[in-house]
């Protein structure tokens, strides 16, 4: 069936051509009517699968309340709310939040506020980071080249630190070297008393599904409090029981002091947050930061629903359980396909990395057309990343495991 998309901009990537009529569970439905297995979610957003009653039901009840109390000149009441309840799943000492509707606004604001806070003008990224797509995030972002070509000149006071090759033979000493390499930056670049923040994601997602090795994580986290560096966790992607846990970082022993937030928070309502210490919180001046639909009712109401769903029994295990199964899949394809050169995990933040990128694209092309399943790319376009709904069955990621064992069988990887 051709769709038509004459009025629409063509700056979209695009990684199918299917138009969505409706979506349920780990499945989405075509204005055709062809069903097929969502694990892009999104792009990591479906946290709860598509269109989950209670969520569905809270954004309902609340459209007929209020669409959208604006936060400047209101404080609705889901607001204090959803903070309360995100102080008690976020790290501890985050006490503190603001609200914003995607990953981009909420990077940004972690920077203005990190600025206002130190009173120091430089912010420290990681090589691979994805952090969005304005003209700040976009400096920040060292994932692909396309997202800055025909953009620049970019905002400066970015500066780029080293992230470990985790696959190094001698990773101990590649994590020693990424860390020198971020003690030569606070040496030749950036001095720390000019450093507001670095900015990192515990799981690199755009870059390829990679975590931050434990002692390079602590080893960052050190030089920042020796140095008052703010440390800001980039949670966008791996937060909300992504990765197992309900936030990345809670699978490191490091506090950050600002943590972004937004994808899975709302199961796909449009809305961010950024928590941190009320003492920092303070130190951001009063009108200096905003936005009009920061706080949208209607989000929270998506979100309080997402956080509580999330939180029920049983549910973050199986998120550990289907992430486990499909690693062990991957595993398994790797034995017998030398085309797949590393397989990596956490929760359901999966990859398996090819041995080049048109063998990636090639199995997700065979994937969607063949098996009606849907999957993306990440870093550099080599790895397959698997970011399902965190409801997914294992009936669902036996059949994922299926197609791209077919995929590689008839592409002979
Ligand atoms: C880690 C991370 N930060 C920020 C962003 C930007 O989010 P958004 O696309 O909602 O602006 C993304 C999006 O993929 C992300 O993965």
């Amino acid at each position: 069936m051709t769709i038509s998309t004459e009025n629409l901009s063509n700056v979209w990537f695009k990684v199918t051509d299917l138009e969505v009529a409706s979506g349920e569970g780990s499945w989405i439905t075509t204005t055709g009517g062809v069903r097929y297995l969502d694990f892009s979610g999104g792009i990591a957003v479906i946290s709860t699968g598509h269109s989950h009653p209670e969520v569905v039901d809270a954004i309902t009840k609340q459209a007929h309340r209020a669409i959208h109390a604006q936060a400047n000149v209101y404080t609705h009441d889901l607001l204090q709310p959803l903070a309360s309840r995100l102080a008690e799943i976020t790290p501890d000492g985050i006490d503190t939040f603001f609200f914003s509707n995607s990953g981009a606004e909420i990077t940004e604001a972690a920077v203005k506020l990190a600025k206002q806070a130190t009173g120091r003008p430089n912010v420290v990224v990681f090589k691979g980071s994805f952090h969005g797509r304005t003209h700040l995030s976009m400096a920040m972002t060292t994932s692909k080249t396309i997202y800055r070509a025909g953009h620049t000149p970019l905002p400066s006071g970015i500066f780029v630190a080293p992230f470990p090759d985790i696959n190094a033979e001698d990773l101990d000493a590649e994590i020693e070297r990424a860390l020198q390499g971020f003690d030569d930056l606070l040496a030749m670049m950036s001095a720390p008393d000019e450093t507001a923040a670095v900015i990192i994601e515990p799981v690199l997602g755009e870059g390829g599904y990679i975590a931050a090795p434990q002692a390079f994580l602590a080893g960052v986290d050190a030089r920042c409090k020796e140095h008052g560096i703010l440390f800001v966790a980039d949670e966008v992607q791996s937060g909300f029981g992504r990765t197992g846990k309900m936030f990345a970082i809670d699978h490191y022993d490091v506090q950050p002091d600002i943590i972004c937030m937004a994808k899975g928070i709302a199961s796909g309502f449009p809305f961010s947050a950024l928590g941190t210490r009320r003492e920092l919180d303070d130190r951001w001046s009063k009108g200096s930061h905003g936005g009009t639909y920061g706080g949208n009712p209607m989000g929270c109401a998506a979100a309080l629903a997402t956080i509580d769903i999330l939180s029920g029994d049983g549910f973050l295990d199986n998120v550990n359980a289907r992430g486990k199964q499909l690693v062990d899949g991957l595993n398994e394809l790797q034995q017998s396909h030398s085309s797949i050169v590393d397989v990596r995990g956490l929760g359901l933040m999966s990859a398996a990395q090819f041995d080049n990128a048109q063998r990636a694209s090639q199995v997700v092309a065979h994937c969607r057309d063949q098996s009606n399943l849907i999957l993306m790319t990440a870093g550099k376009g080599k790895s397959v990343r698997f970011m399902p709904p965190l409801t997914v069955t294992s009936d669902e990621i036996d059949l994922a495991l299926k197609a791209l064992e077919e995929a590689l069988v008839d592409g002979q990887g």
